[in-house]
C-alpha cells in the first residue's frame, strides 16, 4: 500500500473539508431578500429638531476632552495641523455647566486643514433623555471653527434614530483662549422613524 506523506495530509484534508461541508445547514442561505416597512415595523417619518450646548473641556483635573496626538510639525503650523483629540462632552439642556446632561458626545476631532483651524470630527451622540434615552446618533464633517455656523453630516443612527439622517449646526458660544475651553450650540435637525 501507498503510504506516501503528501497523499495521507491530501485525504485527511479531504475528509476535513467532506465533514465540515456535511455539518453546514443544507437549506439554502439566503444573501439578500426584499422586506416590507410593515415587516420591520416602520412607522412614518418623523422630523426631530434637538437642541442642547456641548462642553468641550480640556482643562483641569476631569477633562472631558484629551489631546493623544499630533505630528512632529504640528506645534509649527498656525492651524494645528496634525493634532487629534479624543472626546466624551457633556450635552446639556441649557447652556450652563450645572444645566441638565441630555446626552454626551463621544468620539474624537482631529486638526485637518492645513491652512485654517479646521476640524474633522468624528461623534456619536449618546443621548440620556426621555424617548432618546440610550439612542445615538452619529456625526462627520467638517469644522472650520472661526465661521459663526458649521454645519455637520448626520450620517445614522441607533435605537429610535436607526435609518436616521440630517444636519447639525454648531455656534460656539464661549471659549477661552488660554485653555481652548470651549461650550458650544448644537441644532440638530434629523429624519427619523
Ligand atoms: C510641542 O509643544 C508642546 C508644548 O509646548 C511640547 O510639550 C511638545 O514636546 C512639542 N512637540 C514637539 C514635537 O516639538
Ligand atoms: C436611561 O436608561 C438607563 C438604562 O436603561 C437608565 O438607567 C436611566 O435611568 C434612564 N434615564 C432616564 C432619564 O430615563
Amino acid at each position: 500500500m501507498d503510504i506516501n506523506p503528501l497523499n495521507l495530509i491530501a485525504s485527511s484534508v479531504f475528509t476535513i473539508l467532506f465533514l465540515s461541508s456535511a455539518l453546514l445547514p443544507t437549506n439554502s442561505q439566503q444573501f439578500s431578500r426584499k422586506l416590507s416597512k410593515e415587516e420591520m415595523g416602520i412607522k412614518r417619518e418623523t422630523l426631530s429638531h434637538l437642541h442642547f450646548y456641548f462642553h468641550d473641556i480640556g482643562s483641569g483635573s476631569n477633562p472631558t476632552a484629551v489631546h493623544v496626538a499630533q505630528a512632529a510639525t504640528t506645534n509649527s503650523s498656525s492651524s494645528l495641523f496634525g493634532a487629534a483629540s479624543v472626546i466624551d462632552d457633556r450635552l446639556t439642556e441649557g447652556p450652563q455647566i450645572s444645566s441638565k446632561t441630555v446626552g454626551r458626545a463621544q468620539g474624537m476631532y482631529i486638526f485637518a486643514d492645513s491652512t485654517q483651524v479646521a476640524l474633522s470630527v468624528l461623534y456619536n451622540f449618546v443621548f440620556t433623555e426621555g424617548k432618546f434615552n440610550g439612542s445615538v446618533l452619529s456625526i462627520l464633517g467638517r469644522n472650520p471653527m472661526s465661521s459663526a455656523v458649521r454645519e455637520l453630516v448626520i450620517v445614522g443612527g441607533s435605537g429610535v434614530f436607526r435609518f436616521a439622517r440630517g444636519y447639525a449646526e454648531a455656534r460656539t458660544i464661549s471659549m477661552n483662549m488660554q485653555t481652548g475651553d470651549a461650550m458650544v450650540e448644537y441644532n440638530l435637525y434629523v429624519f427619523h422613524h
